[in-house]
């Protein structure tokens, strides 16, 4: 046998065994690549390109080797999507070089939960693009007090596992821009999240129920919190994100349930908070839960004219009917350390837990936060811990 058979008998054998990763090991005219423009769609922004994105979907998805869904440069009007799998072959890319474009009138949409869905696929790739989900008359909806649709998701993976998102831009969701659910193994990377500081529940990353996420180098400027972390997740890692507007990054709200899956092991690590509400919050309902937050790290935090940099809030209730109990959520382990900057508030460490279930292991090092010309003051309740280093307002932990 010569070299090239050698090759040929390794090729036939890798597509026959498996097709995982062939996209890296073969020439790219190997693996099948379905262009969403070839199937009937038009990047006028305004034609209903839908059926040719799920045309191609179902391409992708039914091919028994590595395969790409391709969207070419221009706008693309798309209705809603809905990608299901399982599908045959787990490599499966999505290369966006264009623009998806929601419906702006919100009565198309906006009783749905999401606008694109993911569900139930293993081994994705989504690379580049923007969606541009036209929130904006929901939003005046919303503001005008009348009764108003929810509002649907920009982009959700759900029940999905070993995904990737690369180079993507959501702008202006109706509700939370991207949310993970029930996913496993999922990195995104070097996404843009962009809505007015003024959008009603804008959530840029809202992961819950879900194992391995990993956030890196992303921008997020919206209107509620840059990342939310929702009961039953673990696993998570975000790294060098720069959050505002926003409302910062929060664990919860927490303990809503009475039956209620943990969060642990979160690290928050070289993040940059500008102009935001909050910077690293925990916020749980003040009511019985089974429901806990241990063994989180937040790390190397930069505070820009932030209102409530470091923040447990175990009273949380930003409306009306509060529950009026103690939670039951445990908050325990939790590290703050080198956090430095500007609060925008005299308080600028406020470690407010339940007097039920006292917060425990609280540990501040190296925390410096001023207010403008003043001292900044630090406030806690039931907050147990050590505090080691420079600590600026100095502990209150017991
Ligand atoms: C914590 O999560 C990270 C991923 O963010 C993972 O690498 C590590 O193994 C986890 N630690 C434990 C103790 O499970």
């Amino acid at each position: 046998m010569g070299p090239t058979s050698t090759v040929n008998t390794f090729i036939s054998a890798a597509l026959t065994l498996t097709c995982i990763a062939l996209l890296y090991t073969l020439p790219a005219t190997l693996a099948a690549q379905y262009n969403v423009v070839s199937l009937g769609a038009r990047a006028d922004g305004k034609t209903d390109s839908s059926k040719a994105f799920l045309s191609a979907w179902a391409s992708a998805c039914s091919s028994s080797e590595a395969s790409t869904v391709y969207i070419p440069e221009g706008s693309f009007y798309v209705k809603s999507a809905t990608f299901n799998g399982p599908c045959k072959c787990s490599s499966i890319t999505f290369q966006i070089d264009g623009t998806i474009v929601a419906p702006s009138d919100y009565s198309v949409i906006g009783k749905s939960e999401n606008w694109i869905i993911f569900s139930h696929v293993t081994g994705l790739n989504v690379y580049g693009g923007t969606l541009d989900g036209q929130g904006s008359t929901l939003w005046a909806c919303k503001k005008s007090g009348k009764s108003c649709p929810d509002g649907a998701t920009n982009l959700e993976f759900s029940n999905s596992k070993n995904i990737l998102v690369s180079g993507l831009s959501s702008v202006n969701s109706q509700m939370f821009h991207i949310v993970v659910s029930g996913c496993q193994n999922v990195k995104l990377q070097g996404v843009k999240v962009t809505a007015p500081g003024t959008s009603p529940n804008t959530d840029g990353i809202h992961v819950s129920q879900s194992t391995g996420i990993t956030i890196l180098n992303s921008k997020i400027g919206t209107g509620d919190d840059c990342v939310s972390i929702s009961p039953g997740s673990k696993d998570l890692w975000i790294e060098n994100v720069a959050c505002g507007p926003g409302h910062g990054i929060s664990i919860g709200s927490l303990g809503w349930k009475s039956q209620e899956a943990g969060v642990q092991n979160v690290t928050v690590k070289t993040v940059t908070f500008t102009g935001t509400q909050n910077g690293v919050r925990i916020k749980s309902w003040a009511r019985p839960s089974t429901g806990f937050a241990r063994n989180i790290l937040f790390q190397h935090a930069v505070m820009n004219n932030v209102q409530n940099p470091i923040i447990i809030d175990q009273h949380y209730c930003p409306n009306t009917g509060c529950p009026t109990q103690e939670s039951g959520i445990k908050i325990s382990d939790v590290t703050y350390q080198d956090i430095q900057g500007t609060s925008a508030t005299k308080v600028a460490v406020k470690l407010d837990c339940s007097s039920k279930n006292p917060c425990t292991g609280i540990k501040l090092q190296d925390v410096k936060l001023t207010y403008g010309s003043q001292m900044a003051q630090a406030s806690c309740a039931h907050a147990e811990g050590t505090a080691s280093g420079l600590v600026q307002p100095s502990s209150c932990l017991i």
